[in-house]
Formats: C-alpha cells, structure tokens, sequence
C-alpha cells in the first residue's frame, strides 16, 4: 500500500475529518501509520523528547534525523516535517533551501512552518519550486518570546481580522493545508469557511476539517494538559509499573530466568565400544 498523497488528504475535506498526529521516533511512528492520515514530525520534539524549556533550540539537523526515523517506520501515513525556528524566517533562499534539505534528505511528503501574512512571499517562493507546504497560525510557538506565553486567540473580535488575512494570503501562496493553534471555536469555523483548504485545528475546536495532538500528550506521556488535550491513556501508570516489577525480579533474581538465559550446546558423549 503506498503512502497518502496531500491530494488524497485534500479529497477527505467536507466528507470526512482528517487524522492527523505527530510522531518524532521509529516506535510510535509504526504504531499510529495505519490510523491516521497525515504524521507531523513537529518541533514540539524538541519540548516532548529533549526537555527544552520551548521550541526555538531545535535544530534542522535534529528533525531532519527524527523525519528519517519516521519515514523509515512507515509505509502508509502521509509524513510532514516542520521547519523549526530559525530555517526560513531570514529569506525565501533560507527557507527553499530548508526545505529542500528536508524533501531530500527524509523523502518526507512536505514542510510545515508557522506564520501567516509576512511569510506570504516565502511560502510562495517554495511552493512554485514544487514543495508542498502546510502553514500554522493562532497561536504559534515559535513565537513564544514576542508573545510573551501560549496565549489563546481570537477571544476579543478585533483580533479576527489579522489571522483571517493570514490564513488567506497562506491559500494565497499555495500551502496545501493550515494548521489552526489555540483560537476561540468561533474564529478557527470563520477561517474554515473562508478558505478552500482543509484546516487542521489544535486547540481550535471540531469546526476544523481535521483535528492534531501531540501523541504523548494524549498518551499521559508528559506533564503538560492544556484544556484541548484530551488524554486518551495515562500510560506514564503501567509504564512505572513495569519498571518497578522489573527492578523487584533484578533484585530476587527472578529476571532472567532460565527462558531468558543462553546455555552451552549438550555436549555428546561417545559410548565405548
Ligand atoms: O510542533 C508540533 O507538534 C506542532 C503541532 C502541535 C501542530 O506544530
């Protein structure tokens, strides 16, 4: 079976929601193909895998070797990889020539970037050179410092106008889907209607053409539960468990037992004539 094509994900808008996750590693990226519709290789790895305090230390190189990762243990999922901070925003050049990197190094199936209308140069620069693009606005990460927190969009109306524009000069400029972060319902529905591109919302209610979590979010796997994740799994639990009956059987030397341990071959004694 061949991977999802973005024509293909494109083709569910309207009819049916689309099902989206991240995956940063070989394990959970195996798990979650044949489940969803599209894998983001998000930079959100760089908080969920390496404990960093935001997003902005991740490097192109780092998600360039998780994509691989991802790609390798999946045959089905459409994989998308994101352009973490710092490998697009200097010039259209920077940006084609990250995602370009992305597109040969991983053979992932597009780039993800956050930022709306002053990026609408950029995007298209990368998209008329053959590079499917997904766009991210609301609430954007990357743009914790200027932002001052994660703080929820669209709450006051005024506010409408700008992410509406954004997310029309990103259809502007070719991205195939946007991803809708952290806005009131009534904004991320207004911004569905407005576009033709599927919108994937996070924190952006279920007026979205499709829904993303971060997968350990969901999976109980870190300390972080905003309102919009829903945490299917608590798995840190038989997780915790698992280690402590390991470490008992270590100490009582019930593990390894006799089916986990290697024995010499039987030797063959010749009888005497
Ligand atoms: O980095 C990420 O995982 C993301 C998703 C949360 C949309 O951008």
């Amino acid at each position: 079976m061949s991977r999802k094509t973005i024509q293909e994900i494109q083709s569910k808008q309207g009819i049916e929601k689309i099902i989206c996750l991240t995956a940063y590693t070989a394990p959970i990226a195996r798990l979650l193909d044949e489940h969803v519709d599209l894998l983001l290789v998000g930079d959100s790895l760089g908080m969920v895998l390496y404990d960093y305090e935001n997003t902005l230390p991740v490097t192109l190189d780092q998600m360039i070797e998780h994509t691989k990762a991802v790609m390798r243990a999946t045959s089905k999922a459409c994989v998308i990889m994101d352009l973490p901070f710092g490998t697009y925003e200097e010039s259209k050049e920077q940006a084609l020539s990250s995602s370009l990197r992305a597109i040969k190094e991983t053979n992932c199936s597009g780039v993800k970037l956050e930022g709306g209308s002053l990026l609408q140069e950029t995007v298209s620069y990368i998209t008329d050179r053959g590079i499917p693009v997904m766009g991210h606005i609301g609430l954007q990460p990357q743009s914790i410092i200027i932002d001052g927190g994660y703080k929820i969009k669209g709450r006051d109306k005024f506010e409408w106008k700008k992410y509406i524009d954004d997310a029309v000069a990103l259809e502007n400029a070719g991205v195939f889907s946007i991803v809708l972060e952290g806005m009131v319902e009534p904004l991320a529905a207004e911004i569905t209607t407005c576009i033709k591109v599927p919108t994937i919302g996070i924190g952006a209610s279920a007026k979205c053409d499709g829904q993303i979590l971060v997968t350990e979010d969901m999976l109980g796997l870190t300390n972080i539960s905003p309102k919009f994740v829903k945490q299917y799994l608590d798995l840190s639990r038989p997780i915790q468990k698992a280690i402590k009956d390991y470490v008992s059987d270590v100490k009582s030397e019930k593990f390894p037992s006799i089916e986990n341990t290697y024995q010499m071959k039987p030797t063959i004694v010749s009888k005497e004539k």
